[in-house]
């Protein structure tokens, strides 16, 4: 029987970030026990992207474990995979909060927290601690006040590498003013072909994740740089910074928005990567999904592999496998042998 329903409004009457650090602190408690083999294995869902053997395609996205703390539970909850991040090369506060909503009628969040985190190093460390199998990546980013942006994502390629096992260049935050700059065609071509220089040979791979407000011509500038530079896959996408209709007194504060609003904006910059793409650089589908049919969805419109968060603060640690489950059912449904045939199949 699934706990969350009754155990949601306990939580729910805390602040939105007192939740999530009871959270994190509660899933902490589980970090000591053994990982099984792999949890998440579903041999229908298993599938391979970028080198990497992925259990099932179902990922927990970059935000909720930003220091690595409890990426192990999370694998055991039945995630096929874990981004941890995202961290800078210095620990920073993020901005004061308060910094994250939720906006319960709209099944959304907005949050503002601002790369808040321990650092590169001691994320690093807990990495290096890791026991037992699972796939956990690592979203890398730019220090607040850095004077040179490009220098701390190699910095952070050259930290990452030998403890990720993929690593994705967050470019697309909106609350770290300046950033999203960098998806700019001269100003990624300069950070991308940094970073081609910096990877090592034998390093993990690297994933971009992209903002869903783009412009027309973006999609198709931002896979031609990616491609020239080797990146291995794009996530569409982050947060919105545009706002939908909304119902909850929380819709104008500032941030990026995620969960249902984000939906279509997402699915639409997905299919718009897919187009630019042709299907020749694997896509991880990110935003609003919070069901089967969601991740099917992105699926069907050419994404390899789906992430998603916000749907958990609703849905409860539960949904990874709920989704799983309805993957296998509609896979059978439809006559596909394997969730790799499925992709890009709309
Ligand atoms: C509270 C919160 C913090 C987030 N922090 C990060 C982050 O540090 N780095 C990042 O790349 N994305 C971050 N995200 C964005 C998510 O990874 C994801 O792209 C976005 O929320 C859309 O997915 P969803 O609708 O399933 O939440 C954050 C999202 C939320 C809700």
């Amino acid at each position: 029987m699934a706990l969350y329903p009754f155990i949601r409004p306990l939580i729910f009457r805390l602040d939105a970030e007192r939740a999530h650090l009871l959270t994190i602190g509660l899933l902490g408690l589980r970090t000591g026990t053994a990982f099984t083999p792999e949890p998440g294995w579903t041999p229908t869902l298993e599938t391979s992207v970028a080198g990497l053997r992925f259990p099932n395609p179902i990922g927990l996205a970059a935000g909720f474990d930003k220091d690595a703390r409890v990426f192990g539970p999370m694998l055991n909850l039945g995630f096929g995979f874990v981004e941890v991040g995202t961290v800078t090369p210095r620990p920073q506060e993020g901005n004061p909060k308060p910094r994250l909503f939720r906006l319960e009628e709209d099944r959304a969040v907005i949050n503002r927290m601002g790369f808040n985190n321990e650092g590169q190093a001691a994320a690093g460390k807990r990495l290096e601690w890791r026991c037992g199998k699972g796939i956990v990546g690592v979203n890398i980013g730019a220090n607040k006040d850095s004077a040179d942006r490009i220098a701390d994502y190699v910095a952070g390629v050259r930290a990452m590498s030998p403890v990720a096992r993929y690593i994705t260049i967050n470019i697309s935050s909106p609350n770290t003013p300046g950033l999203r700059q960098l998806q700019d065609e001269e100003a990624l071509r300069a950070l991308l072909s940094a970073i081609e220089e910096a990877r090592p040979a034998d390093g993990p791979p690297i994933f971009l994740k992209v903002a869903p407000d783009l412009g027309e011509d973006e999609p198709e500038q931002i896979v031609r740089v990616a491609m020239e530079h080797k990146i291995d896959a794009i996530i569409v996408a982050n947060t919105t910074v545009s706002r939908p209709p909304l119902k909850s007194r929380f819709a104008r504060e500032q941030g990026g928005l995620s969960g249902a609003p984000l939906k279509p904006l997402a699915l639409k910059a997905l299919r718009d990567f897919r187009a630019a793409s042709g299907g020749k650089l694997p896509l991880i589908g990110v935003g609003g999904i919070a069901t089967a049919d969601d991740a099917w969805e992105r699926i069907r419109a050419g994404a390899s592999l789906v992430q998603l968060y916000s749907a958990m603060v609703y849905e409860g640690p539960g949904i990874a496998r709920r989704i799983a489950a309805g993957l296998v059912e509609r896979l059978k449904r439809e006559g596909f042998a394997n969730i790799a045939e499925a992709v890009g199949t709309e």
